[in-house]
């Protein structure tokens, strides 16, 4: 087994057992809420933005024991956006993960609330999970980075632009605010989070890991517009063929499909620049970069 592959089923299986551990349990009141919270967040998602948290941990020679509740914070914000995009005001899908969207398995006012409460529960977890271990100010700083990543200048605002972008053209620089915003601003926060966790830490490496977020970031969505269209719905375990569909403006239907394969590479590469100051200890990072771009879900 690959370095990476390892570090990625052992992170996967921490992150399982930090998200369970963190969510209400099937029997508490009200039942059915807490049911499709729990099934739509334990459902074999790839859980790339933990991995992501763990690896800048990882770079920065921090405990995973201190990135259990920021890494979860992400992932619930995630699934809370996965679960209101999928609605039928929204992308109007299915299947989520290879099995049916929360809506489907339950009904759309339980999904509207399930994301709502994931919502509420990652802020809860940045305020007072106990594997937290900065002090308040720079606790304050994490919930700041998270509120702003998901709002209408972060994920939410991205995901307006693109119901709004639904039929029309959108030029290259509108693209790239799209997706920086809809997808970019969570990658980005959950880098951010591992790199809040060390108060000490050198502005210059924060920025230099920042870039590092927001060019992956990018990439991240890039490949999941080209995915849309190359791949086949049992491997994505979510519809394929959905953005032509809807017709969403993405980087295939702009660039063409070498173009966005190229605009991928690009990202990759930058990405990769922007980690110039670190050695080996940044190798995790590196590698999710190159996977990133070149995952086949
Ligand atoms: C899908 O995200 C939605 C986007 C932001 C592109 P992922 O591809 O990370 O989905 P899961 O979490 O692995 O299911
Ligand atoms: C989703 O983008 C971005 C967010 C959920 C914030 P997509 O609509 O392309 O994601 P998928 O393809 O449904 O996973
Ligand atoms: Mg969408
Ligand atoms: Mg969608
Ligand atoms: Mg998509």
């Amino acid at each position: 087994m690959s370095k990476l592959k390892a570090y990625l089923t052992a992170c996967q299986n921490r992150v399982e057992r930090a998200l369970d551990a963190r969510l209400p349990g099937d029997n508490i009141l009200p039942q059915k809420l807490h049911q499709a919270m729990r099934y739509t967040v334990l459902n074999g998602g790839k859980r790339t933005r933990p991995l992501l948290t763990y690896a800048t941990g990882q770079a920065l020679s921090l405990s995973e024991d201190v990135l259990d509740g920021p890494a979860c914070a992400v992932e619930f914000i995630h699934v809370y956006s996965l679960i209101h995009d999928d609605l039928p005001a929204m992308d109007n899908d299915d299947l989520r993960r290879g099995k049916p969207t929360c809506h489907k398995a339950y009904d759309e006012a339980t999904a509207i609330l399930a994301g709502d409460a994931l919502q509420a529960l990652a802020f809860e977890i940045l305020a007072n999970d106990p594997s937290i271990q900065v002090d308040a100010a720079a606790r304050l700083k994490m919930i700041s980075n998270l509120t702003k990543a998901s709002g209408s200048q972060g994920m939410v605002g991205g995901q307006a632009i693109d119901l709004a972008s639904v039929g029309t053209k959108l030029n290259l620089p509108e693209l790239e605010n799209m997706h920086i915003h809809k997808t970019g601003a969570l990658i980005r926060a959950s880098v951010n989070m591992a790199a809040l966790s060390k108060p000490d830490l050198d502005p210059v490496v924060a920025k230099n890991l920042d870039h590092y977020a927001k060019c992956i970031g990018l990439s991240f969505q890039v490949k999941d517009d080209i995915l849309d269209v190359e791949s086949d719905t049992a491997t994505l375990g979510k519809t394929q063929g959905k953005d032509v569909d809807n017709d969403k403006p993405t980087y295939p239907a702009l660039l063409g499909m070498a173009g966005a394969k190229q605009k991928a590479q690009e990202l990759h590469e930058q990405a990769v620049a922007s980690l110039v100051g670190f050695g080996s200890e940044a190798d995790l990072l590196r590698e999710l970069s190159l996977y990133i771009i070149e995952r086949t879900h």
